[in-house]
């Protein structure tokens, strides 16, 4: 596998995102596990954040002790299935902002149609990292992406929880400065752009509508 790609094997995430693909799971469990998946994924997204020295007093004695240096994050949720992923990875980075890309693939041409976007003010400042369950094709992460550079995103990251490989190598080509973290990479895409084995529809699984 590409360098900028890291496949988030974790036991706990495997385990969760199998009872994810199953047929017979319904939507809370969907979105539970999904939500918990997120968060794990998180602490992986985030490893190479920078820490600085500070001093601070505990109750036995003074000491030098390791924060963060203050790197402003954004998430951006690719609407709809992004959405399901925001919540478990702000429980572990409260102080992020959240920009939402609205974008949907047309059916006929599996090709990413735009119907909203909204980012946070101080987008040249931040880091980004860009959240969809499903990198099919991947012209909605790349879509998505762009936008971001458009408007003046200086670092992006993509999470995905599946991804085919024709998407995966799409977004390499299309974005040379991206990463892309994964729990798994899957087999192949259909003759409709699904991801094969995949889970179905992250959508339509999330919210319960077909
Ligand atoms: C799904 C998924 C991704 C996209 C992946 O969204 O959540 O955004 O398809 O496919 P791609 O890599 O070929 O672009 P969809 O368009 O079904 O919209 P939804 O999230 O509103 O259901
Ligand atoms: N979008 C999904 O929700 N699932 C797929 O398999 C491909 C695109």
């Amino acid at each position: 596998m590409n360098e900028r790609v890291t496949v988030i094997s974790h036991p706990l995430i495997q385990h969760k995102l199998s009872i994810m693909r199953d047929i017979n799971t319904g939507s809370k469990d969907f979105r539970e596990l999904l939500g918990e998946i997120a968060m794990l994924m998180t602490y992986e997204v985030t490893r190479d954040f920078q820490l600085e020295d500070i001093e601070i007093e505990t109750p036995i004695c003074k000491m030098t002790a390791r924060m963060l240096t203050g790197k402003k994050v954004g998430i951006v949720p690719i609407l709809r299935a992004g959405l399901g992923m925001v919540d478990g990875m702000m429980k572990i980075i409260p102080a992020a902002k959240v920009g939402h890309i609205g974008l949907y693939r047309d059916p006929a041409t599996l090709k990413p149609v735009e119907y909203y976007c909204k980012l946070p003010s101080d987008i040249t400042e931040r880091e980004f990292i860009v959240v969809d369950p499903m990198l099919a094709t991947g012209g909605s992460a790349i879509g998505a992406i762009q936008i971001l550079k458009d408007k003046g995103a200086k670092n992006i990251r993509l999470m995905c929880l599946i991804a085919a490989p024709e998407g995966v190598e799409a977004v390499l080509e299309a974005h040379k400065d991206i990463n892309i973290y994964i729990a798994h990479v899957d087999k192949m895409l259909n003759d409709h752009g699904y991801i094969v084995p995949g889970l179905g529809d992250a959508g339509d699984r999330i919210f319960g509508t077909k």
